[in-house]
């Protein structure tokens, strides 16, 4: 079991979770992800880690609802404990020095985004942050980025915080006025990291993204989170889930994300309805 020893919430359905897992916290790098399960029979999630404090010996967890097992988790509290935690998972984001790197993240992105802007800037690089949410109340963790960062942009898609608009607008913006970025990172919502790459490769700006494929053993081995990165099949959890944005099959992903959509929306139904556990788990 894995304790819960601090829990917040960010947003409305966004919580926050600090939880106790030593060997995961010593190991932890920017860019690796754990699996969890709530209950023996749940099912995995795979999450990242936004954060590992190596003297507590706890990882924190952000985690936003947008599902059955996710909703579960929400009802977490301090002192309850995840059933199972495996990792850390996945290749660490490779951290190089670069003059100026443009980092992009939108909505719940921004916890995944936030242990490699602190790596970068430890690095040496300069960080300019771009965080995007639908609207201000949405927007989260902003002291610990602009800690992370050396400028930081924000823009929501009602305009009632920052720039009026979607991270694309904002990225484009500063490229207009001149700025120069050696590299970009997107982490987000698929169509957003998508729409990032088209602006970035427009001004030949190599742009790491990191994908959210669908995902079970998280080790290589059952072929679920499959990507075409390069003409080449990779598997997201073994081989990223970092790859070169410039080269990833979208179009694809977008499809392999939607493959279960009907079953997930017959599990959320069930459990807002109160009927307790989908049918597949009560075989
Ligand atoms: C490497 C990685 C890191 C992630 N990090 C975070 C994070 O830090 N915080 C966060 O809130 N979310 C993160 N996610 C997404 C999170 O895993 C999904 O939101 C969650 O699995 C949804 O489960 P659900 O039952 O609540 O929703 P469901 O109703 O089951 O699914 C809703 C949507 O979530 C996605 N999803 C569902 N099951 C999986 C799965 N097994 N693997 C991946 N995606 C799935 C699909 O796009 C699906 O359409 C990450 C995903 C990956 C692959
Ligand atoms: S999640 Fe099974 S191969 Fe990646």
């Amino acid at each position: 079991m894995f304790k819960i020893v601090q829990r917040s919430c960010l947003a409305p359905g966004v919580h926050r979770f600090e939880v106790e897992a030593p060997l995961v916290a010593g190991a932890a790098k920017a860019g690796n992800f754990v699996i969890v399960r709530t209950a023996e029979r749940g099912e995995r999630i795979p999450l990242t880690i936004a954060g590992a404090d190596r003297e507590r010996g706890t990882i924190t967890l952000v985690v936003q609802e947008v599902g059955k097992s996710t909703m579960e988790m929400g009802q977490l509290e301090a002192g309850d404990a995840f059933r199972d935690l495996l990792g850390p998972l996945g290749t660490p984001t490779r951290i190089e020095r670069v003059d100026n790197l443009v980092a992009v993240a939108g909505g719940i992105g921004v916890a995944p985004l936030l242990p490699v802007i602190r790596a970068h800037k430890e690095a040496g690089s300069r960080v300019t942050t771009i965080v995007g949410a639908r609207t201000k109340d949405l927007l989260i963790m902003c002291d610990e980025v602009e800690a992370a960062s050396h400028e930081v942009v924000y823009a929501t898609d009602d305009g009632s915080y920052g720039y009026h608009g979607f991270v694309t607008g904002a990225l484009q913006r500063l490229l207009e006025a001149g700025r120069k970025f050696d590299q970009a990172i997107a982490i987000g919502p698929v169509r957003m990291m998508q729409a990032v790459c088209k602006v970035t490769a427009k001004h030949d700006i190599p742009t790491i993204v990191s994908l959210n494929a669908v995902m079970v053993d998280g080790t290589g081995m059952c072929g679920c989170c499959r990507v075409t990165v390069d003409g080449e099949v990779k598997f997201s959890c073994v081989d990223g889930p970092d790859f070169d944005g410039h080269k990833v099959d979208f179009d694809e992903l977008c499809a392999r994300q939607a493959f279960f959509c009907d079953e997930e929306r017959v599990a959320k139904d069930r459990y807002q309805r109160g009927e307790g556990a989908c049918r597949c788990q009560e075989r």
